[in-house]
């Protein structure tokens, strides 16, 4: 059910997606840095979105296969980097690659949004070829910055509003387990976060409503949403200048040799 809702609210923001804020693209750079892959590497991008890592691992010489579910995101991936080895509409749960075709595979910011990532990540073993990586990103924790501690208050304060089964199309995830039951040795992780200077709330709230947040606050009843739009505006009149504090959590296994 969350797939429906995921393909559908992605082609939905697919042409802002990254587009006013560099948010993907920043926490993409910093993945790839972290993953460091050689030059010809093989990269699959799974949910792929606008190409946050698809971008980072080509410049690093990478033959990167772009696959997300949401048409409007592969289109424009297309578009944008014709460099980019093939990109797929494709469901992370059934990748219609052969065995062993990668040596990397990465994720940013989807794993958590999966029906079933435990069926994904032996998918992702299984196109990675033995001793390949598989990697993904998670939203996580930004150290000194309690000015956005308000925005994850928000988020919880007005959750119960939401009629179950709308919203949020994120899950709990344990992402340890997640590796190691998938059979990846050499699991580690890594906390990284972006201080993103925003030009006015405006800017903010065209951001929130240009990615999955927005599945969230559309699902608010209308005096509701505005009602959390007018606390974030409040919030963000107290900042001068606004800069957006947030953090990620970076994850990695080996596919066994
Ligand atoms: C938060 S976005 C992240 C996009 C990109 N990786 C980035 O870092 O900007 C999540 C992406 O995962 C895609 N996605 C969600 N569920 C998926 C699934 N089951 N199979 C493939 N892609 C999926 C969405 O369409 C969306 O583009």
């Amino acid at each position: 059910m969350t797939a429906e809702r995921a393909t559908a609210l992605f082609d939905q923001v697919a042409s802002v997606y990254d587009e006013v804020l560099p948010f993907f693209a920043g926490f993409g750079e910093q993945h790839m840095e972290w993953l460091a892959p050689a030059p010809g590497t093989r990269v699959l991008d799974l949910g792929a979105g606008r190409g946050a890592l698809t971008g980072a691992a080509l410049a690093r010489g990478c033959q990167v296969t772009a696959v997300d579910c949401a048409p409007g995101m592969v289109e424009r991936i297309a578009a944008q980097y014709p460099d980019v080895h093939g990109t797929r509409v494709m469901d992370a749960h059934r990748l219609d690659f052969p065995d062993s075709s990668f040596d990397l595979v990465c994720a940013g910011f989807v794993v958590h949004l999966l029906d079933d990532p435990a069926a994904a990540a032996q998918e992702v073993r299984r196109v990675l070829a033995p001793g390949g990586v598989f990697s993904f990103s998670v939203p996580g924790a930004v150290e000194d910055a309690p000015e956005w501690e308000f925005y994850s208050a928000l988020f919880r304060e007005f959750q119960p509003r939401i009629p179950a089964g709308e919203g949020r199309l994120s899950r709990p995830l344990d992402e340890q387990q997640l590796l190691v039951t998938a059979g990846f040795t050499d699991v580690g992780d890594a906390d990284i976060e972006q201080r993103l200077p925003v030009p006015d709330a405006d800017t903010f709230w065209n951001w929130a409503l240009s990615h999955g947040s927005r599945a969230f606050i559309d699902a608010l009843p209308a005096d509701s949403r505005s009602e959390f739009e007018a606390r974030v505006r409040a919030e963000l009149s107290t900042m001068d200048p606004i800069v957006f504090a947030s953090g990620a959590s970076l994850w990695r296994g080996t596919s066994p040799a």
